[in-house]
């Protein structure tokens, strides 16, 4: 794991209350990565990740799903779209709340979802409330990713889900080029830490969870940052962020790094789902 101690969690909520709207006009309603096959448009690619990373959860008709920062809600809409889903999100941001809430209420899926403004790490729910935890590019911004974990295998009912997609450092041992480029992601994107691939396994299955499946997606999602990059170029964002707010110009200035922090798999993208054994699982093995 590489950690940059000078994140704060109230910068966190500072950004995404500031840049909820400028991802929307630039990126769509979803805060997250792309998933290429090929030459597909990004939206294209937004809905094949959460496509894929619902295959991977085995989403069934009408689960109950907790979507861990949930940003604009674009996976808990989806998942109340196309799967009946009744969907909790929680943000860190009361603006991201609003508008989540807003977007559920335009797309007609009011009813299967709810959206609290909480921290992942410290809201409560009554343990074996949900059949699945979803999160996507979330756990890069918590500080302690271990314990939200075991609070999270807490939260499922027997035979649940966790999947999530991450941000990971690479595979260690990692040089001091490496090691510096996944740090400079952090301070740009404001992560506390990066955890490796093999730090989310132990994670997951110290939680007393079971890893069903890892998938490394990085030469798949990469691309997303150069569009980023030429999206920003193209339109006047980073001279407005230099009047508005300088941290969000050294999140506008640090695209680069994330590419070749991708390039040199000094950094990977991974998406995990692991199960919580159910009773049956115990009666089949005595
Ligand atoms: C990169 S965005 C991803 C949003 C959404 N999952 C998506 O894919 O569109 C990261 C999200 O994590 C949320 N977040 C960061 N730290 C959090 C915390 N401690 N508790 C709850 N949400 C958090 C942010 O508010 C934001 O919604």
């Amino acid at each position: 794991m590489i950690s940059c101690p000078t994140v704060r969690k109230s910068e966190i909520r500072f950004h995404y209350d500031l840049s909820t709207a400028f991802y929307r006009l630039l990126w769509g309603e979803h805060i997250h990565h792309g998933l290429w096959s090929g030459d597909e448009s990004p939206a294209t690619a937004q809905r094949q990740l959460i496509d894929a990373v619902a295959k991977r959860a085995g989403i069934r008709q009408g689960e109950s799903v907790l979507d861990v920062g949930c940003g604009m809600g674009g996976s808990s809409v989806y998942l109340a779209r196309e799967f009946g889903c009744h969907v909790t999100g929680v943000t860190l941001s009361p603006v991201q709340r609003f508008w989540a809430a807003g977007g559920a209420l335009w797309h007609g899926q009011s009813a299967r979802t709810k959206f609290l403004r909480g921290d992942a790490e410290a809201v409560e729910f009554a343990p074996q409330s949900f059949d699945v935890v979803w999160s996507i590019e979330c756990t890069e911004h918590l500080f302690d990713k271990a314990a939200f974990f075991r609070r999270a295998a807490g939260w499922l009912k027997p035979g649940g889900r966790v999947t999530i997609c991450a941000w990971l450092a690479g595979d260690e041992p990692l040089d001091e080029a490496g090691r510096k480029r996944v740090y400079d992601v952090c301070e740009g994107f404001l992560c506390p830490s990066l955890g490796t691939a093999d730090d989310y396994k132990r994670w997951l299955t110290d939680a007393g969870l079971e890893l069903t499946s890892y998938d490394d997606w990085t030469e798949r999602v990469a691309q997303t940052w150069e569009i980023c990059r030429r999206r920003v170029a193209r339109t006047g964002v980073r001279r407005l962020s230099q009047l508005i707010h300088r941290g969000t110009t050294l999140f506008l200035d640090r695209f680069d790094a994330i590419l070749e922090a991708y390039r040199t798999r000094s950094m990977l993208y991974g998406c995990f789902s692991a199960r919580l054994p159910s009773d049956s699982d115990a009666r089949a093995t005595n």
